[in-house]
């Protein structure tokens, strides 16, 4: 059996710092929802025991990818490994802020349990991921939801916007752990917290599908941290906006930016002035 799993990128709407923990991870409030940007993963079972895995790019495809974290992950807490060989269409850019590993490691622990005749709960899933990263219980449900915790206490919130979304970026890279390390020594290592509060303003102008409403109340904790030594950040979320874009925000530690449009033709022709300056641009929707 070959199960083909679509691993969809995320964006943050919302994300703020509430603390941090003595673990040195970031407790936040954040909204996070899934675009239909997205790698591609086959996964077969082989004869052989082990995790042969494959990528269309130049990427590490030994133990520190969270597909393979994922599969140890899964077979630790099932107790009984098989074999498999997984194929990476990677279309999702690294290290941009955009959960594109985290998604891979979902993908993975979703075929595995499909290839292992749905053994677990989709529950049992989400805290199989949390031992592999702060994102991968998000990216397990989709959708829109309201994360708490460090990224895996979810509740899922109504979104009725109907834009058009395009995701702007450049060669700069971004390493979450350093991203956080920035905010740290902003904000004096959260020693007073932070902002704790759920978004209501937006959560109830994304009920309403009213994207313009929305637009005074998006917000990233991490474009302090990270605009000053990427420019390029700024400068994206201007060509957005100066394009038709009613929003443009930077996505988790970045640097990719996002801006939302209300209707495709806009959009599109928003991505081809990005395009003309030498932006990477990927038009999507979200899922
Ligand atoms: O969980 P994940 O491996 O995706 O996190 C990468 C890094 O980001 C962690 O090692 C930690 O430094 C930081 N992080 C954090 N607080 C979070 C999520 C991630 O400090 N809630």
């Amino acid at each position: 059996m070959v199960v083909k799993i679509k691993a969809n990128a995320k964006i943050n709407l919302y994300l703020q710092v509430t603390g941090k923990r003595e673990s040195g991870y970031h407790d936040l409030v954040t909204v996070m929802q899934s675009i239909s940007l997205c790698d591609i993963l086959t996964f077969e079972r082989t004869w052989e025991q082990g995790v042969f895995l494959h990528a269309d790019i130049a990427m590490p495809t030994d133990s520190t990818n969270l597909v393979c974290r994922a599969a140890e992950a899964y077979f630790r807490y099932s107790g009984e490994p098989f074999g498999i060989a997984v194929k990476l269409e990677k279309h999702i850019p690294l290290a941009a802020g955009m959960g594109g590993g985290s998604s891979d490691a979902a993908a993975t622990l979703k075929a595995l349990n499909r290839l292992d005749h749905d053994r677990f709960t989709i529950e049992e899933l989400c805290s199989i991921g949390a031992t592999v990263g702060a994102d991968v219980p998000f990216c397990l449900m989709g959708g829109t939801q309201l994360c708490r915790g460090i990224g895996e206490v979810m509740r899922p919130v109504e979104n009725n916007i109907k834009g058009k979304l395009i995701i702007a970026i450049g060669d700069e890279r971004v390493s979450t752990p350093a991203a956080f390390a920035e905010l740290d020594r902003l904000y004096d290592n959260f020693k007073n917290g932070g902002k704790s509060k759920a978004p209501t303003a937006l959560m109830s102008a994304m009920k309403a599908g009213d994207l313009c409403a929305c637009a005074p109340h998006f917000e990233n904790i991490f474009e302090q941290a990270i605009e000053p030594t990427c420019p390029a950040v700024a400068t994206w979320k201007q060509l957005l906006l100066a394009n038709g874009a009613k929003a443009a925000m930077m996505s988790g530690s970045g640097p990719a930016v996002w801006g939302l449009f209300e209707d495709a033709a806009t959009a599109a022709r928003a991505k081809n002035a990005l395009d003309e300056e030498g932006v990477q641009t990927f038009l999507c929707d979200f899922c």
